[in-house]
């Protein structure tokens, strides 16, 4: 989808569809009003009888407006005015995206962007409402024999139209960011889905010399089972022994800042799929452990988008890839392990195995010097237990870095929430035989994250538990691409502050 910017008058767009909105109060949106004044009051004789009324995210297509040259009005309610920031703005845009991709029609016109809301500049604006149309018009049909060549009509030019013409260069700044976002996060949500048969580890490692192919910027090194041993990376590794597929370790560096300035490194948990092992889980569902590496997706996205847009910062992907199942060779549990760090891991249980992979990518890391390091994982069930499948989980030892996170969450509607780290969770990872165990107590995610923890003291550190947003389930299975446009806030608040 085409996604472009322009100002005028709304009665006068030819299109299939002129997108407007509508408040609680009964009250109409400038556009709307436009269109209102042209058709003769036939917008606020609709929205009398009731057929809207204004709640937010509710739309009604109408067709043929008399003195309008679209062919349809969408009408979007916005909520009550007082009511309307960035959360309810994009919960407006969103509505209208569905609405205009579900209508199966070519092009639309959106004058949704150019409502004010309390919060959200016009860059933050345009840049919102095209993410939630592009996030709208993502489709995965690249595993259909029809090879998604369905007849069916699909949205391919949204123009994002405001009634002045003031501003352009901020709007368009916003625009450049929201596709390069978008683009990512497609990315992410199209490994995500593509099915474990084909998205192994050695298939994520092609992606990223794919590309470095598509940007000559970005460095790729992939270290292979050979290369992880030498490096005594005996954790990772255990994980992938029950495998055929071997690991594949990834690193892709976008050197866009100074070359003194300290990366921000992001380090992606590459499940390609989470049998549990000899700790085998039930089948009922198991096929969503193919969403095991959407945290590794995650990092692709960002990485695409970062080398995209040219980011003046230095960003470095760090991609764990391993396949965890349970064959003859497969770690057991009571097998004791050690990590690169030389930290000595009694496996208890071969099902917590993405933290086996994080702790010796997490120590790998520090050789390149990181300003920050986050890691992103799909790693705790209890994760959904705790946050649901609205926020991300997260931890981490530095309380600058989790606030900074949590504002970038806020602000791109992709949210998380924190969780409490102490020694008295801590203490649960004890073991008799090991320097620490892979598992322990009944808080979950916060365990798990002082495994990470005891890994990652020599930096600035969070961990992002992406268990409960990375994918959906049920009749809309599939990737969301979180948190690519989290940690892409994350990191345009680092360039905008300069
Ligand atoms: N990949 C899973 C976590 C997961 C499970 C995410 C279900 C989303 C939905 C992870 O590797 C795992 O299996 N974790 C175990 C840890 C336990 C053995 C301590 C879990 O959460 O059950
Ligand atoms: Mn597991
Ligand atoms: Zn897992």
């Amino acid at each position: 989808m085409q996604i472009t910017l322009k100002s005028g008058a709304a009665e006068k767009q030819r299109a299939a569809c002129v997108a407007v909105g509508l408040w609680a109060d009964g009250s109409l949106s400038d556009a709307a009003s436009a269109l209102d004044a042209a058709s003769g009051g036939q917008l606020v004789e609709i929205a009398s009888a009731g057929d809207i009324n204004g709640k937010l995210g509710q739309s009604l297509m109408l067709h043929r407006l008399p003195g309008v040259a679209a062919k349809r009005v969408l009408l979007v309610g916005l909520g009550a005015a007082e009511d309307f920031d960035r959360r309810a703005f994009r919960t407006a845009q969103a509505a209208a995206a569905a609405a205009l991709v579900g209508a199966r029609i070519r092009d639309a016109v959106s004058y949704l962007a150019d409502i004010e809301c309390r919060g959200g500049q016009l860059a933050w604006r345009v840049r919102s409402a095209a993410e939630e149309a592009f996030a709208a018009a993502y489709r995965f049909d690249a595993f259909k024999s029809s090879g998604g060549k369905s007849k069916v009509k699909r949205l391919k030019k949204l123009t994002l139209a405001s009634t002045s013409r003031s501003r352009r260069a901020k709007a368009k700044a916003g625009l450049a960011r929201a596709r390069a976002v978008a683009a990512g996060r497609n990315l992410a949500r199209d490994l995500g889905n593509t099915p474990p048969n084909v998205c192994h580890p050695s298939y994520l490692a092609k992606q990223a010399k794919a590309l470095k192919k598509q940007f000559k910027s970005l460095k790729v090194e992939v270290l292979d089972e050979a290369g992880m041993g030498k490096l005594g990376m005996g954790s990772l590794l255990a994980v992938s022994r029950g495998s055929r597929q071997p690991a594949k370790l990834i690193a892709m560096q976008h050197r866009g800042g100074k070359k003194r300035d300290k990366p921000v490194v992001l380090v992606g948990k590459g499940v390609t799929f989470d049998t549990g092992g000899i700790s085998i889980k039930p089948a009922a569902t198991m096929d969503e452990m193919k969403f095991d590496m959407c945290g590794a997706a995650s990092v692709f996205g960002v990485m695409r988008a970062v080398c995209e847009l040219d980011l003046p910062i230095n960003v470095v992907g760090v991609v764990p890839a391993v396949e965890n199942m349970p064959g003859g060779d497969a770690t057991r549990p009571g097998d004791v392990v050690t990590s690169m760090s030389g930290k000595t891991i009694e496996i208890l249980n071969t099902d917590a195995e993405g933290r086996l992979i994080l702790c010796d990518a997490l120590t790998w890391a520090g050789k390149f010097k990181p300003g920050v390091v986050i890691d992103i994982a799909t790693l705790t069930g209890a994760c959904i237990v705790a946050l649901g499948h609205e926020n991300a989980a997260v931890l981490g030892n530095d309380d600058a870095l989790i606030d900074a996170l949590r504002s970038a969450g806020d602000s791109s509607g992709d949210t998380c929430w924190p969780l409490p780290m102490s020694d008295a969770y801590d203490k649960d990872l004890e073991s008799n035989f090991a320097d620490v165990a892979n598992i322990g107590g009944r808080a979950g995610t916060i365990t798990a994250g002082c495994f990470l923890g005891r890994f990652t003291a020599d930096y600035r550190w969070a961990h992002l538990d992406i268990a409960g947003v990375a994918w959906k389930s049920g009749k809309v299975k599939g990737a969301t691409g979180r948190p690519v446009p989290l940690l892409m806030q994350y990191l345009f608040d680092r360039v905008d502050a300069g």
